[in-house]
């Protein structure tokens, strides 16, 4: 019996623990958008209203066990008093929890419809979800203001959006059923095969914002993880000027080699590199594009840091260290990994 209690203790101990994170990344809780914030405000009540509800009803429950338990000298032969429903209390713990519902549902529908709202103004970028990496486009189509600067920029798991900007995702599928989720920045959001769903997205104050896939999609549906960047109106402008400044190809050396052994080696066949591989149609690409690839920090479904060489260069030698990864280069020589980082490095 005191085992039993003490392992109980133990495991309320672990789950509490566990919920004790301070500055927890995806810490929904901690909303830094006008999104996010909708659903905070929203599900802080609602939270409230449960426990009461919850407090309620376990009340109950320990007070009958308590009161109606089995006693010394209880006569076990005796049927108890039989009882046989009760209009009134039927009735009454049918309508409360209806009224209760019906209350929150009052407050909850507009929240959902104004989700799911395009914006007046906004930031367009489509998305596409796929085994197990995330894909950006900036089609520069938006609305109002936003829309124009941003036009043609392609990049893959980290999306970067200014801050204070109403961003519109258009999301879509390649493979399987993922879930766009920023939980920062607002709730999950399906991305479906076949389908073409909307999300948004708005960040108040710069800085990163961890999110991940949410819908179970196979093998490496853990490691699907993205970031959104936010950045101040300055840094937004040196990003966008940045992602648009052509790619210079490199003229001699080491990365002048590995930009031949790129093609050699048909790496350009699924990856895309703006301004010098584009035989991948844009909209499914079967690899990440690679455009300006040394401005980000992380790589293959941002599990892997991209400022650590000794990173990339095990994903050249195996990228099947991420587990239902489709990428297919064959056997390296360590000089030919050295050539291929030295031309990669050279796309910032
Ligand atoms: Cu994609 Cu889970």
């Amino acid at each position: 019996m005191m085992k039993n209690v003490r392992r109980l203790a133990l495991l309320l101990l672990v789950f509490a623990l566990t919920s004790c994170a301070k500055d927890a990344p995806q810490d929904f809780l901690e909303p830094e958008g006008a999104y996010a914030k909708k659903i905070d405000t929203l599900q802080k009540p609602v939270f409230i209203i449960a426990v009461f509800v919850a407090l309620f009803v376990f009340g109950l429950v320990a007070f009958a066990m308590w009161k109606f338990r089995e006693r010394p000298g209880d006569d076990h032969d005796e049927l108890p008093h039989q009882l046989h429903g009760n209009t009134k209390l039927e009735i009454g713990w049918t309508i409360l929890p209806a009224l209760v519902l019906a209350a929150i549902s009052a407050f909850t529908l507009p929240v959902i419809f104004d989700l799911a709202d395009e914006p007046d103004e906004y930031l367009a970028v489509d998305v596409w979800g796929q085994k197990y990496w995330w894909g950006y486009e900036y089609p520069g189509e938006g609305n109002g203001q936003y829309g124009i600067e941003s036009a043609g920029i392609r990049t893959a798991n980290e999306l970067h959006i200014p801050v204070g900007v109403p961003v519109y995702l258009t999301l879509r599928s390649n493979d399987v059923i993922h879930s766009f989720w920023a939980p920062k920045l607002n709730g999950k959001r399906d991305v479906v095969p076949g389908r073409t769903h909307h999300w948004k997205l708005e960040a108040d104050v710069p800085g990163v914002y961890s999110g991940q896939c949410a819908e179970f999609c196979g093998t490496s549906h853990a490691f699907m993880r993205l970031k959104v960047v936010a950045h101040d109106q300055a840094s937004w402008d040196r990003w966008v000027a940045t992602m648009q400044a052509p790619l210079e190809e490199p003229a001699s050396g080491l990365a002048a080699e590995g930009f031949e052994l790129f093609l050699q080696k048909g790496c350009a066949g699924c990856h895309q590199v703006d301004g010098q591989f584009e035989e991948v149609a844009a909209d499914a690409p079967a690899a990440p594009n690679l455009t300006k690839l040394f401005t980000r920090d992380c790589f293959a479904g941002c599990i892997y840091d991209l400022n650590d060489r000794n990173e990339l260069e095990a994903w050249l030698r195996d990228p099947q260290r991420k587990d239902g990864s489709l990428m297919v280069i064959g056997e390296l020589t360590e000089d030919e990994i050295d050539r291929l980082y030295a031309y990669l490095e050279t796309l910032r």
